[in-house]
């Protein structure tokens, strides 16, 4: 039995495992507000409130949110945004009133997503947004109706917590028990976020009885910075990661505000994308760069190793049967990391290239050089060649054009619908000579980062 709040009214209900959200509120609970478009993580049609253990209310795609996934959670969908007694949400009002709703087909996904940003004080319209696609294109007005809301307080019934309760599937609560009971279940699905293992489900319809969710797993969820560094657990959601690294490496959280969406980063954990082994996932190319070292586990069991070395080739991680990422971690060192993200669309979209560069120059030559991409080769790579014919070589221009020739012996690129092989290996090295350019302290682009 599964136990949530919905509403702000307790549910108990009977689910399968791998049951969307989506399909509860529409099919079982007649709650047709939330909107089915894409199925798949990308318009944010069916865009929900979730409040979990750290009380703060996030937007969530319900199409790709397994309902165990909400155990002791708080939900609220568009029907519960208004008052009790039918008053509007500061974000409603504010869409009526400056005209920010033309079909209708995509406000209640708006909306859920302008209450939680509300609800957390946010006021970076535009990213909170990213991730809601409205057809009519009527950005502006809902633009203008979140800027207006902004200035109201958050309505005393948004502001909700999470509840106790009984786990309906396998969740273990630490990494202990999830090491035990996934060592004799071997052959069960892990689940982080659930934003690739959701569309198995929704478009590969595949049924998945034996799974294990990692969402209650307190320590797997926690990022600690000592004296070494950085520590990541494998549930970290990437929203979590982008708050986190952006004092110490900010070009990495700016790469990661192009991860996915707002709704998409809240649920997505690094785990998930490490362990996929995507060649285009946007994680692995910035940690390596930093020469992160994966911690694996199985029962009592741990190895290490650096990243680069987990990925061995296109849908081959070196992972043993009952093995699971536990944590990464990364060393301590000064920020000179620089990871830019090249997509058909700025937002919400998989990187065609993501390169992640680390280069330490001292008096004037090249100390250090870790360079790693994604979209360049059947797994995230590193760039050896080009770092050895950088690496003790001055910093100069000349030194910069000769290591782009190494760039082939790095890599093979392909061409596919994002992009062609020859089009990646242009942007690929382009992005050293960007690199080499902004060292000089001449900006290379204005759109970086939109305001
Ligand atoms: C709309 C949309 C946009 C996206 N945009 C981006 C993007 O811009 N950049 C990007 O990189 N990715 C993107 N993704 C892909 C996806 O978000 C990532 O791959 C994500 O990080 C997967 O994490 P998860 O926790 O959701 O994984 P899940 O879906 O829960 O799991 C993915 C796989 O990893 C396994 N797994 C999960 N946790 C562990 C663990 N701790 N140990 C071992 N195995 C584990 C699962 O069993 C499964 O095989 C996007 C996805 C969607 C739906
Ligand atoms: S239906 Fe499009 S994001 Fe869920
Ligand atoms: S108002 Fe029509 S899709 Fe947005």
């Amino acid at each position: 039995m599964l136990t949530f709040l919905l509403n702000g009214e307790t549910v108990e209900a009977e689910v399968g495992p791998t049951e969307t959200l989506l399909d509860f509120l529409r099919d079982r609970r007649d709650l047709t507000g939330t909107k089915e478009g894409c199925n798949e993580g990308d318009c944010g049609a069916c865009s929900v409130v979730v409040t979990g253990q750290d009380g703060i209310a996030r937007a969530m795609n319900a199409c790709i949110l397994l309902m165990p996934q909400l155990s002791g959670r708080a939900v609220r969908t568009v029907e519960g945004i208004s008052g009790p007694n039918g008053e509007l949400h500061p974000v409603q009002r504010a869409m009526v009133d400056l005209h920010g709703a033309q079909c209708g087909f995509c406000t209640p996904g708006f909306v859920t997503t302008m209450a939680a940003a509300h609800a957390n004080g946010a006021t970076n319209h535009e990213e909170q947004l990213a991730g809601n696609l409205c057809r009519c294109t009527g950005y502006a007005p809902i633009i203008r109706a979140a800027q207006a809301a902004s200035t109201q307080s958050v309505p005393s019934w948004m502001e909700e917590s999470s509840i106790e309760a009984k786990a309906p599937f396998p969740m273990p609560q630490t990494s202990d028990a999830l090491a035990e009971w996934y060592s004799k279940n071997p052959t069960a699905t892990l689940i982080g976020g659930a934003t690739d293992v959701g569309l198995w489900i929704t478009k590969r319809l595949q049924d998945l009885e034996n799974v294990v969710f990692l969402g209650r797993c307190a320590d797997l969820q926690q990022i600690e910075v000592t004296d070494e560094g950085l520590r990541i657990g494998a549930a970290c959601t990437i929203t979590q990661i982008m708050e986190a690294v952006a004092p110490l490496y900010p070009s990495f959280a700016q790469m990661l505000r192009r991860y996915g969406s707002e709704q998409v980063r809240n649920a997505a954990t690094i785990g998930g994308n490490i362990a996929n082994g995507s060649p285009i996932g946007d994680g692995p190319p910035a940690l390596i760069a930093l020469g992160a070292v994966l911690h694996l586990r199985k029962g009592d069991i741990r190895r290490a190793m650096p990243l680069e070395d987990f990925f061995i080739a296109y849908g081959q991680q070196d992972l043993q049967a009952g093995e699971f990422v536990e944590y990464v971690t990364i060393p301590k060192q000064r920020d000179t990391v620089k990871c830019y993200k090249l997509s058909k669309r700025f937002d919400q979209d998989i990187s065609a290239v993501c390169g992640c560069f680390n280069i330490v120059v001292a008096g004037g030559s090249v100390a250090k050089a870790r360079i790693a991409f994604g979209g360049m080769a059947g797994t995230p790579k590193r760039a050896i060649h080009v770092e050895n014919a950088l690496i003790g070589k001055a910093w100069n221009e000349d030194n910069m054009e000769a290591a782009l020739l190494q760039f082939p012996q790095d890599y093979t690129p392909m061409s596919d619908m994002r992009a062609s092989a020859g089009y990646r290996m242009q942007a690929a090295q382009n992005m050293l000579r960007r690199v080499f350019v902004e060292s000089l302290g001449v900006p290379a682009s204005v759109h970086e980062v939109r305001p």
